[in-house]
């Protein structure tokens, strides 16, 4: 299959921008790193499996089983959401709020990528990483040894919805900090996304049917919390009045949204008074 011939099939296939994705599957399966003007026939068996499915619309980051995030490189596979660059706005606020030495939780971890990155780059921290699917939380324990915190990442298997979940996740606290990027798409509207996003597991994207239930599950737990704790949630870009308004009914008295830079807002950052 010639780069020519890849670009053709993956235009046909209503792939967006075909060159760029032809050049990176070439690169990564061929290890081509300039571009080739002969028409080089590659013969890769790979190669063919991962157009196939390029054109079948697997996103590109299930086909290279890895992807970068903020300074890490993570092991990603169908049973995690694909990290996204949005989320390193949370793990930026993260290094920057949490205190010394501190010990904090990652709600709906998947990947690991927010708990990873957040212990990769403040290496005085600790965490319970907490995931309800055990395929997923394998995925996360595989990504702490990659970025060599896993001494300092305590990988937790419990459903956040359920009662159980919850009296597993209170044995670990009290925390500094709460971390997460839960799913928070309403369940209406998963239908009308790419067909790309509906190949990430729908567990990973469900927000219920405003979108809202897990903030209200998190949010719920601010007694796991020590005085003085912190939430840095990620939410959609039109969830931060409905969630504002949720923090201050459960008790948070600073509360702050950051945009991401898109100039949409991104995270909503909280704390609880020191006494
Ligand atoms: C939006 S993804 C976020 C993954 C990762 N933190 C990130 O930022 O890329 C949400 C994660 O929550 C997990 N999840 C879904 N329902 C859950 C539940 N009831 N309890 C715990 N985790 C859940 C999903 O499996 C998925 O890994």
């Amino acid at each position: 299959m010639t780069e020519r011939e890849i670009c053709k099939r993956l235009r046909e296939a209503g792939i967006e921008d075909p060159s760029r994705e032809a050049a990176l599957l070439l690169a990564h399966f061929c290890g081509r790193t300039s571009p080739d003007f002969e028409g080089i026939d590659y013969e890769d068996k790979r190669l063919q499996k991962a157009v196939d499915a390029r054109c079948q619309h697997t996103p590109l980051q299930y086909l290279f089983g890895e992807w970068p995030f903020f300074r890490q490189g993570y092991l990603v596979s169908k049973d995690c959401l694909i990290p996204r660059s949005d989320t390193e706005i949370l793990v930026e606020e993260a290094i920057k709020v949490l205190p010394e030495s501190a010990y904090f939780a990652d709600l709906c971890t998947g990947s690991g990528c927010i708990a990873v990155s957040t212990l990769a780059e403040r290496v005085d921290t600790s965490c319970v990483a907490l995931e309800k699917f055990p395929k997923t939380l394998d995925l996360a324990k595989k990504n702490a040894a990659r970025n060599q915190v896993e001494e300092r990442f305590f990988p937790l298997c419990a459903d956040l919805l359920t009662k159980e979940g919850v009296e597993k996740l209170a044995k670990k606290a009290p925390f500094d900090a709460i971390l997460s990027n839960p799913p928070y798409i309403r369940s209406s509207v998963i239908p009308t996304l790419s067909d790309e996003v509906q190949a990430e597991p729908h567990a990973a994207l469900d927000g219920g049917e405003d979108g809202l239930v897990f903030y209200r599950a998190i949010l719920s737990l601010r007694n796991l919390l020590r005085p003085g704790g912190r939430m840095l949630l990620e939410i959609g870009y039109d969830q931060a009045e409905a969630v504002t308004s949720m923090a201050k009914e459960a008790g948070f008295s600073e509360i702050r949204v950051i945009k991401d830079y898109g100039g949409c807002d991104r995270v909503v950052s909280l704390a609880l008074s020191q006494t």
